[in-house]
């Protein structure tokens, strides 16, 4: 099966015309969402591989099914790589996603109707950090902070006064659209100063820790979740680490708490992944996908956009469009016509409305995984600034379509796959 597409030609032409499209299209345009990346062959191939075929419910050694002895070694090996890579206590590698680690967090730690805070989610927070239309919201009694009005960045005066009035049983620290650093020792005196337990969503920024470009919020976490998918480039879903101290009520809240049989197939591909992020190159890495996020948001500052908070220390930036009087929707749909992938995003206080917003998210860690550098940034920030000066404008459009795609052929990330 030296050509997996080819396997799949054989049997479903349409779904291998799919991929086949997929693949151009991630090989041809300019991927900007912050929280998509380009996992690497030896990732994916680990999760097409036969590990797929295998019902594993339980844990390495404890298992409800026989036949287990090899795969057991591939979640032993995931778990032992990941407390290696961030120095964590215990680690649960089950998760089918990051919603579903966040969900068995919950399960573990509270009983439905406790407090929690967590970041709303038109502030930068999460679905899962209490959203009314989410499982969190309904489940758990949330009460929502956010950033200051003026400096766009978190309030820990005013997170400390909700907490000293709230008295939540669980913070959750951590975002799905916030471009700076994140405080986890105040998070930490918080959490102490009311008795709450501290939970780290680090979904975002998982990578950059992994690479020490974010401080780490293991020494101060109670609980700290993550997807591998976004900066930390593995394969999609979740995974859980915690003090030794929550690891028997996080391990059963997984399973038989949630989830069913583990997906072995990802189990082994977090492994790869955790493998991976230890080598001294990712280091290096998550270093370059910063690097890359200040040259993109210098340059489009320049092109007159006003940057969310004035700038960024991680892997996203925040756009607010005001300026160029175009909403995140007609921004994100113009953009991808021009071969460029990015999605709306509501900007903190946004007037419009969650499906239009008036900002755009742009993230680099994909760029960066493909080989771009400061350079390529500078371009991408002036393609993007072209497109959104006329966004109805076709001829400009193609143009920046052609420009996209003759980047994109220098920094290819699949050439096997073309
Ligand atoms: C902070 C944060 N937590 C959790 C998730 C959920 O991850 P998943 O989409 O794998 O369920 C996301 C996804 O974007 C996220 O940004």
């Amino acid at each position: 099966m030296s050509d997996p597409v080819a396997a799949i030609a054989a049997v479903d032409p349409q779904i291998a015309d799919v991929i086949r499209r997929e693949v151009e299209r991630q090989n041809t345009t300019i991927q900007l969402i912050a929280s998509e990346n380009f996992t690497s062959p030896a990732v994916m191939a680990a999760q097409g591989s036969v590990l797929t075929n295998k019902y594993s419910e339980g844990y390495p050694g404890k298992r409800y099914y026989g036949g287990n002895v090899v795969v057991d070694e591939a979640e032993e090996l995931a778990r032992q790589r990941v407390c290696a890579l961030f120095g964590a206590d215990h680690a649960n590698v089950q998760p089918h996603s990051g919603a579903n680690a966040n969900m068995a967090a919950y399960l573990a730690l509270l009983e439905p109707g406790d407090k929690v805070m967590g970041m709303r989610l038109d502030q930068g927070g999460h679905l899962t950090h209490g959203s009314p239309v989410n499982f969190s919201g309904r489940l758990y009694d949330f009460v929502g902070y956010g950033v200051d009005d003026d400096t766009e960045c978190l309030d820990y005066d005013r997170i400390r006064d909700l907490a000293l009035a709230e008295r939540p049983k669980l913070i959750v620290a951590g975002a799905t659209a916030y471009p700076r650093t994140i405080d986890f020792a105040v998070f930490r005196a918080i959490a102490d100063e009311v008795g709450a337990l501290l939970m780290v969503d680090a979904a975002h920024i998982a990578g950059l820790i992994a690479g020490g470009a974010h401080p780490s919020p293991v020494p101060y976490a109670d609980v700290m979740c993550f997807t591998n998918h976004k900066t930390l480039r593995g394969p999609r879903a979740g995974t859980i680490l915690c003090r030794e101290e929550h690891a028997a009520a996080i391990d059963k809240a997984v399973f038989p708490g949630l989830q069913g049989g583990p997906l072995m197939h990802v189990v082994a591909a977090k492994a790869v992944a955790f493998h991976e992020a230890s080598q001294p190159a990712f280091r290096e890495y998550a270093h370059q996908i910063v690097r890359n996020a200040r040259a993109l948001a210098d340059g489009l500052a320049a092109a007159g956009f006003r940057i969310v908070s004035g700038g960024t220390d991680n892997h996203l930036i925040l756009v607010d469009l005001r300026p160029f009087g175009v909403t995140g929707k007609v921004a994100q749909e113009s953009l991808d016509l021009a071969g460029i992938t990015t999605n709306k995003n509501a900007i903190p206080n946004d007037p419009a409305k969650p499906f239009v917003t008036s900002g755009l998210r742009l993230g680099t860690a994909a760029v960066t995984t493909a080989g771009m550098g400061e350079e390529q940034m500078a371009e991408i920030a002036d393609l993007i600034a072209r497109v959104l000066r006329a966004p109805d404008d076709v001829t400009v459009r193609d143009d920046v379509r052609d420009a996209a795609a003759r980047l994109s052929a220098k920094f290819i990330p699949y050439p096997d796959l073309v």
